[in-house]
């Protein structure tokens, strides 16, 4: 297969310099972008959240973002990529090791690459489990960066206990989800953390409240407890490509009657239709 490598399309192989600065400090940003029908969704929300992210960290971008969306979707095209992701990421440059920003004639590198993958139906349609764990990220979630180790560790404890994610938390207030944003339902309303600097203001998210607006149910951007997570009529989680999956049991606890709520259905539902 092809990929992304600055501004060429070129085939896949290892092009990391051992200096690039996303290898040694996860001193980067990243997205990954849906794929459906060789159709890229969102990608114009997922561009203006690269730049957001590459000026929260004083990372500027090599080219133009308009040049880097037509790129990417020639990658598309060269893989001839039907239902999959694409993964792209910038990294501040390869230079000698030192902490501080390197000199202003060492360039970003940026990477992007497709992988096929199915839609995740079976999940989405029954359901799955999850964990509570702490969030012991630090204090700008709200960026796409590099640095995942937090996240690695929570997604494997999840996996570990046939869990599909880890649902975090700090000092009892949920955050997000290790590699997703999550949703409450309660009395017929919805309930999700602000979109502030404790978590990744998601893509599917944002998609999820269009809808919802469409579907006139009420969405309150206020954070919430883990009893008030367990204690929810539905929980459901929402990322690329997992779209959004209800969660039936987090640790011990069944949520609701223990099977996708109606709510949640109804959301999965016209999510689809978008692509369908
Ligand atoms: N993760 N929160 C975190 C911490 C995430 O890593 C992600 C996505 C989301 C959901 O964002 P979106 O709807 O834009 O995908 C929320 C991607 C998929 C990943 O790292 O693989």
């Amino acid at each position: 297969t092809k990929m992304l490598y600055n501004d060429r399309i070129v085939e896949r192989e290892s092009l990391i310099n051992i200096e690039d600065r996303g290898y040694q400090f996860g001193d980067g940003i990243y997205e990954v972008i849906g794929v459906y029908d060789g159709e890229p969704l969102m990608l114009d929300e997922h561009m203006e959240r690269l730049e957001r992210s590459a000026r929260e960290v004083r990372l500027n971008l090599p080219s133009a973002i308009s040049d880097l969306k037509n790129k990417l979707v020639d990658l598309v095209a060269a893989n001839g990529l039907g239902e999959g992701i694409i993964y792209m990421q910038v990294s501040r440059g390869a230079a000698p090791r030192w902490h501080e920003f390197p000199n202003h004639d060492v360039s970003p590198v940026t990477v992007a690459y497709t992988r096929a993958e199915e839609r995740m139906t079976d999940v989405e349609n029954e359901g799955a489990f999850a964990i509570l764990a702490e969030d012991i990220r630090w204090l700008r979630c709200d960026i796409k960066t590099l640095n995942l180790l937090p996240n690695v560790l929570a997604k494997q404890m999840a996996v570990e206990n046939n869990a599909i994610e880890a649902i975090l938390h700090r000092n009892g207030t949920v955050t997000e989800a290790s590699a997703s944003n999550v949703f409450i339902v309660k009395g017929g309303q919805l309930y999700t953390h602000p979109s502030n600097n404790f978590i990744l203001n998601g893509i599917t998210r944002k998609k999820v409240f269009q809808l919802c607006d469409a579907l006139n149910l009420k969405i309150n951007e206020v954070t919430y407890s883990t009893d008030e997570l367990l204690d929810a009529d539905e929980v459901f989680i929402t990322a690329t490509k997992l779209d959004v999956v209800p969660i039936l049991k987090i640790d011990d606890h069944v949520i609701g009657l223990g099977k996708p709520g109606k709510i949640t259905r109804r959301i999965l539902q016209e999510f689809r239709s978008l692509y369908l």
